[in-house]
């Protein structure tokens, strides 16, 4: 007898939609309704909830047919209590879900039925025929039966084999894993129980001493460790797991270079077939694009063993790791070193105030003692322009300007770069001085590391200062920048210098290192110079003057014509002349007469008076030839005997008066080294 006849609300929620008729039967006394029973017998429904959180019951049972249309009834009975119980004693009440069209349905457990003991059966129909399970006894609230386990990942710990999945629920779980090796797939499986570690919605077990370099078919199945009657769930599939890369990728690596680009292609070997079984794949990563800078991170893992990239000029490292489902490999990391610039010139003033493009990267890299420290490189980009900030005064860096055109890196500038510049910060190192002469002196010192510049050297100032002297004046000149030693002259023999150097940038000069010279006193060697310089001169001038007197004579005959008859007799006897001349070595003291006259004294005294006639015939033939410097300067020191002939020849024209007034005196003459004569006279 139907009691009652409800359609609860909550039912609507229900997944199994056949299910649009629902009694709460109330049965006086049990009866069976056993109406025909021509087909199988389904197998009796399992209900449980898949956490032990849920409220959603599951109940699944099996059927053989092969029949389409079939329906089935799901019954759970349970027994009364409260005012009916009371009233008429043990009364059995009923839960249907009809017209179920599969052999699952899911349910909202109430605590009508949840939390008492129930019976559970299913009632088949096929056709005109209908069947009934086999009832089950349960409690439902105590079973729970997790879905196998989901989207399981795996990965070598040496050799034990970490196996993690999807969390079933906020509580640990026991866990049944089996599996054989790979190779061999008919072994049978071997099976480990643990209870699972819980850990951000993962579940994860540790199966030890398994052999890392071999691969592995795995199943795991897990079960609830909060209810009293946990089912275990059905295995997962066959998982098989890859043995451990443990090498890195054997990469080998060709550069080629293209207009401010590098196409690089990395080749390498296949991994090891243990640990490909399941596929390798490969992920190459560059530290440019990384960064952002220029271009932005490649495609996605490749499965071929060469690949091409393009790089800009500076420095970048290359990784390539292979990748399997236990895990990856290390990195291969290829460092492609920066494309060296043939001569790196200093950057445009007007470079920073240009705007930065979308696509443009600059990059900054400190440098210090010529190397670049890759740590202190500060990439600058249109999202990242405030890292501008963290380039510094005063120091140098290796400036580069990147674009990313059509995907691939392009290097556009590459300079030295100052934020600002300032002074050197230190003096050249160990200036000293070797070589000293003494109007000279060797300078070397040691450049100024490029970190205490602070700036472009533009030259060394090289200043020296004489000590001792009073006024001393400070000299500086200028010198390359890039010469480590110098030269410094024309110094004054035998003095001290102070000599500075400092190194100078566009912001002033640093501060100057400095030692103190001696030159070497002037040598006695250099007046012996002087000196023989001085005789080859005088013997050169005279050998010139007499060899022009001659030249003169032939070219000028410069004896009138007049006189020459008179003097024919006097000619031979100064013919001796030469011989008797230097006879008369010593101061001699003569009487002179007329009378006795001799040809030696007449020599001697035409010699003394020849100056003034000298003068009178040279500038007639100076004034003839029209040479003043050499016949006129040079005449008296002719003592070639022409010449001497000639002045007797001449001396003779005035001798007839000039004894005369000589007669009755006293004539003294001085003869001194055959060059210069005195004369004196005394009156007896
Ligand atoms: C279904 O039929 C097959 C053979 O016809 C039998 O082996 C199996 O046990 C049957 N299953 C059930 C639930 O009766
Ligand atoms: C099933 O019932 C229908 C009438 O409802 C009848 O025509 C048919 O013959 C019956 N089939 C069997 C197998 O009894
Ligand atoms: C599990 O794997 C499925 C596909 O297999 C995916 O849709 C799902 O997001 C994964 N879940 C988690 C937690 O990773
Ligand atoms: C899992 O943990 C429970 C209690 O924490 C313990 O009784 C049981 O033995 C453990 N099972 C395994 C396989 O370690
Ligand atoms: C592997 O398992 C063994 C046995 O439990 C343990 O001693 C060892 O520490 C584990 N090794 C790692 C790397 O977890
Ligand atoms: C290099 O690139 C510049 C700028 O894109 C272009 O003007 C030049 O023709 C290119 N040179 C070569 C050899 O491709
Ligand atoms: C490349 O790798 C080496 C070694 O790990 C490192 O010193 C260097 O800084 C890296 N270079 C770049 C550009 O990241
Ligand atoms: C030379 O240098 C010394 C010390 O280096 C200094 O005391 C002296 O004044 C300097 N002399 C001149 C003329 O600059
Ligand atoms: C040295 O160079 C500076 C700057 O270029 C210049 O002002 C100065 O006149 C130069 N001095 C000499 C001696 O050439």
């Amino acid at each position: 007898m139907i009691f009652r006849d409800f359609p609860l609300n909550l039912m609507e929620t229900l997944k199994c939609r056949r299910s649009l008729h629902q009694y709460v039967v109330v049965f006086m006394f049990l009866v069976t309704l056993g109406t025909g029973s021509t087909c199988e017998a389904p197998s009796s429904p399992q209900c449980f909830r898949r956490s032990s959180a849920e409220i959603m019951y599951v109940c699944e049972w099996t059927m053989n047919t092969t029949e389409s249309d079939v329906s089935y009834d799901l019954h759970i009975e349970y027994e009364a209590q409260g005012i009916l119980s009371a009233l008429l004693g043990s009364v059995r009440t009923e839960v249907q879900h009809r017209g179920i069209k599969k052999t699952t349905c899911s349910m909202i457990g109430d605590t009508l039925i949840r939390k008492r003991p129930v019976e559970i059966w299913v009632a088949a129909h096929v056709g005109n025929s209908s069947c009934t399970s086999p009832r089950r006894s349960v409690e439902l609230q105590h079973i729970v039966k997790h879905d196998i386990p989901q989207n399981i990942t795996m990965s070598w710990l040496k050799n034990n084999l970490s196996l993690s999945w999807s969390a079933a629920e906020e509580y640990p779980a026991l866990a049944e894993v089996r599996f054989r090796r790979h190779e061999h797939p008919t072994d049978s499986w071997e099976t480990r129980m643990t209870n699972t570690t819980h850990e951000t919605s993962k579940y994860s077990v540790i199966v030890v001493n398994l052999l890392k370099l071999t691969p592995y078919q795995v199943q795991i199945r897990q079960r609830s460790s909060q209810v009293r009657n946990p089912l275990w769930s059905d295995w997962s599939p066959v998982v098989t797991v890859p043995a451990e890369l443990e090498q890195m990728p054997e990469v080998s690596m060709a550069t080629r270079l293209l207009n401010g680009t590098r196409k690089v292609t990395l080749t390498w070997k296949p991994m090891p077939h243990a640990a490909a079984v399941t596929g390798v794949r490969y992920k190459v990563m560059d530290t440019q694009s990384s960064q952002r800078c220029p271009c932005a991170e490649k495609g996605p893992a490749i499965k071929s063993s060469e690949h091409q990239t393009y790089v800009s000029y500076s420095a970048v490292n290359i990784s390539v790791i292979a990748m399997n489902a236990a895990g990856s490999s290390p990195p291969a990391v290829i460092q492609v070193p920066a494309q060296p610039a043939a001569e790196l010139k200093t950057c445009n003033e007007a470079l920073m105030s240009k705007k930065i493009k979308k696509k443009t990267c600059r990059e900054f890299y400190e440098l210090q003692d010529g190397d670049s420290r890759p740590e202190n490189i500060i990439t600058v980009t249109a999202d990242k322009r405030r890292n501008m900030k963290y380039v510094q005064e005063f120091v140098r860096y290796l400036y580069y300007e990147h674009r990313c055109e059509r995907g691939k890196p392009r290097t556009v500038e590459m300079c030295l770069f100052y934020k600002k510049q300032g002074a050197p910060r230190i003096k050249p190192q160990n200036f000293t001085h070797s070589s000293e002469t003494d109007n000279s002196v060797d300078l070397s010192w040691r450049a100024i590391p490029p970190a205490d510049q602070r700036g472009f050297l533009t030259h060394y100032s090289l200043c020296s200062v004489k000590i001792s002297s009073p006024e001393a004046r400070k000299e500086c000149l200028n010198i390359s920048a890039s010469v480590v030693n110098y030269r410094l002259e024309n110094l004054t023999p035998g003095a001290q210098y102070n000599i500075s150097l400092a190194g100078v940038t566009p912001a002033g000069e640093g501060p100057n290192a400095q030692t103190t010279v001696s030159t070497l006193p002037e040598k006695p060697v250099n007046v012996l110079w002087s000196l023989s310089l001085l005789f080859v001169f005088f013997f050169l001038s005279t050998t010139c003057t007499c060899i022009l007197k001659r030249i003169k004579n032939k070219i000028f005959p410069p004896v009138p014509t007049p006189v020459i008859p008179n003097f024919t007799p006097y000619q031979e006897e100064s013919q001796e002349m030469p011989e008797r001349k230097e006879e008369v070595h010593e101061l001699t003291l003569l009487q002179l007469h007329p009378e006795v006259k001799s040809v030696p004294e007449d020599a001697e005294e035409t010699t003394v008076l020849r100056g003034d006639w000298d003068d009178d015939t040279d500038e007639d033939v100076e004034s003839e030839r029209g040479d003043s410097s050499l016949s006129g300067g040079t005449s008296d020191e002719c003592l070639g005997p022409g010449s001497t002939d000639q002045a007797l020849r001449r001396s003779k024209e005035g001798e007839a008066t000039d004894l005369e007034q000589l007669d009755n005196e006293i004539a003294m003459l001085i003869y001194r080294n055959g060059l210069v004569f005195d004369v004196k006279t005394e009156s007896t």
